[in-house]
C-alpha cells in the first residue's frame, strides 16, 4: 500500500482529543474546556455519543441549540468535532413508548430501560427512529466547519434474543439455504440426536442458557447472522449521513478482538477503522505480553482496511473504572501507549474521556481533566506531553507499514473452535495462540499484517496460520497457490478440521490441505496441564536444533510427501512426526503438530525471518523489551523505538538519524529511558 492522504484534509495532522460530554456541564465550564484543550494540544472533540435525550427530549421535539453552540465554540477555538449519532443510548421516553425496541437477553426476558446499547437490532421502530436522528444531524451539521467525521453509535455489540430477531434469523437462513430446509438439515447434520427441522418456524435462536447448543452449524450461523444484522443496522443508521454529507468520512468504534462482531465484515463499510484500546491491567500489572497484545490488535486494525491508517478512538489517560484492579499508569506509560498506537498505524490518540463525570457509573474513570484539578494533575501533564509530541509527528500522517509477514486471525475460525465440544473443554486458546505466534515478530521488530482467512496472500514471504480449524471455501486453494508461488506457510495442530458448515471434511482432518502439507492427521491427544511431551528436532534444513516441550494438544500425524523435521519423545507415540515440512512448487509448507513452548515458536519464526531475508524495521539489534516499527508517509520513513520496560536501554546506531521528538541528530547511540520512545528518521526534511 502506498502512503495515504490525511483522513480529512480539514485537519491534516495527527488527531488528539476524545469523548467530550459538554451537556453534563454549564457553559462557563465549556470556556474553560477550550482553554485547557489548548494547553493539552487537543484538536478534536467527540460529541454526542450518548446525547439523544438532550437532542430530542420528547418525540419529534428537537433541541439542537446547545450542540450548535458547542460546535461553533470549537470552530472559534480552532478545533474540530467527531460527531456521534446517539443510538447507543435511546432516551427513556422512547423505551417507554415503544418497549419493543429494548433488547431481549439469552434468558428470553426483555430488558428494562437503562445502561446502553440496550436495543434490539431487528426492531423496525428503533431502526426508523435512528435513521430519523441521523438525518436530522446530517441536515443540521453536514456542512458545519467543525465537522471532521461521523462516529456512528458506540461499540456495537451484544445480540438480542427477541422474536423480531428470531424472525430475522429465519429469513437470513432461508436466503442462505435457498429456501430449502433439506439443505439446512444436511449442512447442519441434524439427524444427529434427531434434531431434524420439519418447518422453518421450529428454529430457535441457539446458545445457553435456554437454546440449542448441540447443532454447531446453527450456532455458527447465529454468530454470522448477528454480525450481518449489526452491519445492516449500521448501514441503516449511516446511510443518511453518507447521502446528505458525502465528503465527511464515517466510522464506528470497535472493540479489540471482541467476539460478538466479525470486524472483517464491518470494515468494508466504514471509511476509516477505529477502535477503543483498554489494555487490561487485569490480574497482573502491564507486562511484556500486554504490550505485545496491544501491538497485535493495532496491527489487526491497521490491516482491516488493507493497511490504511486507523484511529485510536478511545484509551484511558490513567485507569479504567471497570478494570478488576484500577492500577495507575506509572510515569511515561501513558506516553508510550499513545505513541505505540501511532507507531502501529494510528493517525490519532483519543481518550475516554475529556472531563470526569461527577456522578454515575464512570465517576471514577480516568479523564484528562479530573474533578477540580484543571491542568495541574499528573494525568493532565501526561496527556499534554503526548499532545506536544504528536505535533512533532505531523509528517507521519498517512504513513503505512510495509510488511512481508501475514498472520491469519479469523473470527469465524474462533467461533467454530469455541463451539467445539473437545479436544479440551475449557478455553482452547485461539487468540492466545495467534498472539504466541505474533510475539517473536514483535520482539524482532518485524512488521506483521493480520489477515482474515479470505485475504489474498500475494506479496508476502511468510504466512502463519495457527489453528486454522475451519476452512471457508477457497482458503485451501489460496494457501496452496501462495506456497506454489514461492511462499512459506506455517500452520499448526487443529488445522483444517471442518468446512464452513462446521462438518468434518469427508476425507478427514486437514481435508483439502492434505496435499499441501504432505501429511495426514490421524488423531489429536489432549494433555492435562501437568503433562508435557518432548519434541526433538532431527536433522533439518531450517537449522533448528534441540528439544522443546509440547503441551495441551499433540496431533498424531503421518507423512505422505513431507519431510519430518522433529519427532515426539517421552510419550507412547515417540518417534512419530511432530513437525514436518513439505516442498510444493517454489515454496514450503511447515506443519507444527503440537502446541509447543515459546522457545520453539521463537526459534522457528526467527530462523524463517533470517532465511527468507525478511527486513525488520531497524537495521540494528533491539534490546529485550524494546519494540520497533516503521511508518512510511509521503514525507519519508519513520522508525519508532519503544522501550516497554522500566530499565534504561542503549541502542547502537550504525549511522546518523534525526530524532524527530528531540530534533537531535544521533550518530552512535540512543538512550531509551523507562517507557522511552524515539522516532528516528533518515531522510526527514523540515
Ligand atoms: C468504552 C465506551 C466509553 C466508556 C469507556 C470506559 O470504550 O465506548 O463510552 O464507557 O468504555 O472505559
Amino acid at each position: 500500500m502506498t502512503p495515504q492522504k490525511p483522513i480529512n484534509p480539514k485537519l491534516p495532522v495527527l488527531w488528539h482529543g476524545g469523548d467530550y460530554n459538554p451537556e453534563q456541564w454549564p457553559s462557563e465550564v465549556w470556556t474553560e474546556d477550550m482553554r485547557l484543550m489548548d494547553v493539552a494540544h487537543v484538536n478534536v472533540a467527540t460529541l454526542g455519543v450518548f446525547s439523544w435525550v438532550s437532542l430530542e427530549p420528547e418525540e419529534g421535539i428537537y433541541t439542537f441549540d446547545w450542540l450548535d453552540d458547542i460546535m461553533d465554540l470549537l470552530v472559534e477555538n480552532g478545533k474540530y468535532a467527531v460527531l456521534a449519532t446517539p443510538s447507543a443510548a435511546p432516551p427513556a421516553w422512547l423505551s417507554k413508548k415503544y418497549p419493543e425496541i429494548l433488547k431481549v437477553g439469552p434468558d428470553r426476558v426483555r430488558r428494562l430501560h437503562g445502561n446502553r446499547v440496550n436495543f434490539d437490532w431487528s426492531s423496525p421502530v428503533y431502526r426508523e427512529k435512528v435513521r430519523t436522528m441521523s438525518t436530522k444531524l446530517a441536515e443540521r451539521y453536514g456542512d458545519h466547519p467543525a465537522l471532521l467525521m461521523w462516529h456512528v453509535s458506540n461499540e456495537y455489540g451484544g445480540a438480542s434474543y427477541s422474536e423480531a430477531s428470531r424472525q430475522a434469523f429465519i429469513r437470513w437462513l432461508k436466503a442462505k439455504f435457498s429456501n430449502d430446509l433439506e439443505k439446512l438439515n444436511g449442512a447442519y447434520w441434524t439427524r444427529f440426536w434427531g434434531h431434524t427441522y420439519t418447518d422453518w418456524d421450529q428454529i430457535e435462536i441457539p446458545g445457553p442458557p435456554l437454546g440449542e447448543t448441540a447443532v454447531h452449524g446453527l450456532s455458527l450461523d447465529w454468530n454470522r447472522f448477528t454480525t450481518d444484522e449489526i452491519v445492516d443496522f449500521y448501514l441503516n443508521e449511516s446511510e443518511p449521513l453518507r447521502q446528505i454529507s458525502p465528503g465527511i468520512p464515517i466510522t464506528t468504534n470497535l472493540m479489540g478482538f471482541y467476539g460478538g462482531l466479525d470486524a472483517w465484515k464491518m470494515a468494508p463499510h466504514v471509511d476509516v477503522v477505529a477502535w477503543d484500546s483498554y489494555p487490561q491491567f487485569s490480574q497482573e500489572p502491564m507486562n511484556r505480553r500486554s504490550w505485545t497484545k496491544v501491538a497485535m490488535i493495532h496491527d489487526l486494525y491497521r490491516s482491516l482496511k488493507g493497511g490504511k491508517p486507523f484511529l485510536l478512538m478511545e484509551c484511558t489517560p490513567s485507569s479504567s473504572n471497570w478494570y478488576p484492579v484500577m492500577s495507575l499508569k506509572p510515569p511515561g506509560m501513558h506516553h508510550l501507549e499513545g505513541l505505540q498506537a501511532i507507531a502501529h498505524g494510528s493517525d490519532s490518540v483519543m481518550y475516554f474521556q475529556w472531563r470526569q463525570s461527577r456522578g454515575s457509573q464512570e465517576k471514577f474513570h480516568g479523564a484528562v481533566v479530573g474533578i477540580n484539578s484543571g491542568e495541574h494533575s499528573r494525568v493532565f501533564r501526561d496527556v499534554e506531553s503526548v499532545g506536544a509530541d504528536l505535533q512533532l509527528l505531523d509528517a507521519v500522517v498517512g504513513g503505512v507499514t510495509p510488511s512481508e509477514v501475514a498472520l491469519i486471525y479469523d473470527w469465524e475460525v474462533g467461533w467454530a473452535i469455541e463451539h467445539a465440544c473437545g479436544p479440551v473443554q475449557k478455553d482452547k486458546g485461539y487468540f492466545d495462540t495467534c498472539l504466541d505466534h505474533y510475539a517473536p515478530f514483535w520482539e524482532a521488530g518485524v512488521a506483521v499484517d493480520i489477515l482474515s482467512s479470505d485475504a489474498e496472500l500475494d506479496g508476502y514471504k511468510l504466512v502463519v496460520a495457527p489453528m486454522l480449524y475451519l476452512l471457508k471455501p477457497g482458503v485451501a486453494e489460496r494457501l496452496t497457490r501462495f506456497v506454489e508461488g514461492g511462499g512459506t506457510l506455517v500452520s499448526t495442530y487443529l488445522t483444517g478440521y471442518v468446512d464452513e458448515n462446521d462438518l468434518i471434511f469427508e476425507d478427514g482432518f486437514l481435508g483439502p490441505l492434505r496435499g499441501l502439507f504432505g501429511i495426514e492427521t490421524d488423531e489429536i491427544d489432549a494433555k492435562f496441564p501437568s503433562e508435557s511431551v518432548d519434541v526433538v528436532m532431527g536433522y533439518n534444513e531450517i537449522g533448528l536444533d534441540g528439544i522443546f516441550q509440547a503441551n495441551t494438544f499433540c496431533e498424531r500425524i503421518r507423512t505422505t510427501t513431507a519431510e519430518v523435521i522433529a519427532q515426539y519423545a517421552s510419550v507412547w507415540y515417540s518417534t512419530e512426526p511432530a513437525v514436518t515440512m513439505n516442498y510444493v512448487g517454489d515454496g514450503k509448507a511447515i506443519y507444527v503438530a503440537s502446541r509447543n513452548d515459546s522457545l520453539f515458536t521463537s526459534a522457528l519464526l526467527n530462523t524463517l525471518v533470517t532465511k527468507l531475508d525478511i527486513e525488520p524495521a531497524t537495521p540494528f539489534q533491539l534490546p529485550d523489551g524494546v519494540a520497533a516499527t516503521k511508518r512510511v508517509s509521503e514525507n519519508g520513513e519513520f522508525m519508532f523505538l519503544m522501550n516497554t520496560t522500566q530499565e534504561t536501554h542503549w541502542l547502537g546506531l550504525p549511522r546518523t538519524y534525526r530524532d524527530v521528538l528531540t530534533g537531535q541528530d544521533l550518530s552512535e547511540s540512543l538512550e531509551l529511558g523507562p517507557y522511552g520512545v524515539a522516532v528516528l528518521s533518515e531522510n526527514f526534511e523540515e
